[in-house]
């Protein structure tokens, strides 16, 4: 039970969104993930820094901010300031990635690369030893209650082997379509994150779902 869970607030009852935070927190959840979409690299605009300056306040666990923005070095500081603990950029939308990373570390956050499915891992190999985390999209960023794609697993275990090879600290978080079944799966691949948003917040008891996810066996 190393693992951490994220669920993801997408999911949530934005008119409840209070109350959702505050079920996180009693939860067995490890963070609060919130995605950050911005209508240009993800056909979808979800929320922004108001939003996630109220889940700041209520929040009692670290918020693990998932950036689907293009240029997202105009906000760093400003999610800084807002709150993020960890701070995840798309590998698509960076032109610069060792400036951008090195920059979320110097504002004092954990910095997480994010990559599409279409993105191979290897590409990663030249900025593990200057991140926190890694991000394999499990569905195509831009919306919640999309399908898990299976070739996700075989990417996990390449990034495992890059991770250890090399000697480094780095997670690998695993986002969209987690449910459950795949979780075990996950973990057993060399997933250290799970995010989760629809299996947790569209089941009868998002708390016991969180549970369910957090005690699972490798
Ligand atoms: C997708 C987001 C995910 C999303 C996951 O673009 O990055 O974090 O909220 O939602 P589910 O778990 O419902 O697939
Ligand atoms: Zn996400």
């Amino acid at each position: 039970m190393n693992h951490l869970v994220s669920p993801s607030l997408l999911a949530s009852d934005f008119g409840n969104l209070s109350e959702d935070v505050r079920l996180l927190n009693r939860s067995m959840a490890d963070w609060i993930h919130c995605d950050i979409m911005d209508g240009v690299f993800v056909p979808n605009i979800s929320f922004g820094f108001p939003v996630v300056e109220h889940v700041r306040k209520i929040a009692e666990k670290p918020l693990d901010v998932h950036l689907m923005i293009v240029d997202p070095d105009r906000y760093l500081a400003r999610w800084k300031e807002t709150g993020a603990a960890i701070l995840t950029v798309q590998y698509e939308a960076c032109v610069h990635l060792h400036r951008t990373v090195t920059e979320i570390r110097r504002l004092g956050m954990k910095a997480g690369v994010a990559v599409n499915p279409h993105t191979p891992v290897a590409l990663l190999k030249n900025i593990l030893h200057c991140i926190d985390m890694v991000l394999i999209m499990t569905v195509n960023p831009g919306f919640g209650g999309q399908v898990f794609i299976q070739e996700s697993y075989s990417k996990i275990e390449e990034m495992k082997d890059m991770i250890r090879s090399g000697g480094h600290d780095v997670l690998i978080q695993v986002d969209g379509g987690i449910d459950t079944v795949n979780a075990p799966v996950l973990i057993e691949k060399g997933a250290d994150v799970l995010v989760a948003g629809n299996t947790v917040f569209s089941s009868e008891d998002p708390a016991d779902t969180i549970r369910k996810l957090k005690m699972l066996e490798e």
